[in-house]
């Protein structure tokens, strides 16, 4: 349990690929160099915008049966559906510490299936949410958007957040979500991020591998000038 992974990942978020070509969409993110996927289900009351439901995610491991998805739950009952989305043997779940319900059924839930455990804060959440969970998670997901939508601008706020949480626990793995471009992933690796999901910016990459390949590169070059600070 809470086995960090120095490494930098970078994750596509499909929530700005082609619905009506998901599957090929997250074909090429795998072959353009992605660590994996981020997935994105909203319900439309947690957030306000519809996604994808666990059918659809578990066709998404049918299509790429070895990616490492990341499946970021938007929704006011994490503790009634994610069972549903275990069904489609994800790596790692997250679920945001503001949904409406008791978190430590679908927390362990996740842990049982053998999947790394994430809480998401929002931006307007303090990371002193998370000290009741700390124990029981591998991640934490710092949201530098307001929910709901691709291809809003980064909320720095979320850069302190990722320093405090680096400095509170360092063994957990730090992602962030919501306005990364090459700019915004340096500025959150060097705060702690190693887990980038980036949405428009791939996907509106000219050429997707270089996009990832850049990112990579710059992010692990800030993170490691932070670790010499
Ligand atoms: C927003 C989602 C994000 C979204 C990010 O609520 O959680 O994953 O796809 O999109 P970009 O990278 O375009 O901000
Ligand atoms: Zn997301």
């Amino acid at each position: 349990m809470n086995t960090r992974n120095p490494d930098i990942q970078i994750l596509p978020s499909i929530l700005s690929a082609r619905m009506g070509a998901l599957g090929e969409d997250c074909q090429k993110s795998l072959a353009a160099g992605a660590d994996g996927l981020h997935v994105d289900v909203m319900d439309g009351h947690f957030v306000p915008n519809l996604t994808i439901g666990p059918d659809v995610v578990k066709d998404i491991r049918r299509m790429c049966p070895d990616a490492l998805l990341h499946v970021h739950l938007m929704i006011d009952r994490p503790d009634v559906y994610v069972p549903r989305f275990l069904e489609a043997r994800p790596q790692c779940v997250l679920i945001h510490v503001e949904s409406p319900c008791n978190l430590t059924k679908p927390l362990a839930a996740i842990r049982a299936a053998g999947a790394r455990v994430a809480l998401t804060l929002n931006p307007e959440t303090p990371v002193d949410s998370l000290v009741r969970y700390a124990d029981l998670l591998d991640e934490v997901l710092v949201m530098t958007v307001h929910p709901g939508f691709g291809g809003q601008s980064f909320i720095p706020d979320g850069l302190a957040k990722m320093r405090e949480i680096r400095a509170r626990w360092p063994q957990l793995d730090i992602s962030v979500d919501g306005g990364i471009n090459g700019e915004t992933a340096e500025r959150s690796a060097a705060a702690g991020a190693n887990i980038l999901a980036a949405g428009s910016y791939l996907f509106k990459a000219s050429d997707m591998a270089t996009a990832i390949a850049d990112l990579r590169v710059r992010c692990t070059a800030a993170a490691a000038a932070a670790v010499l600070v």
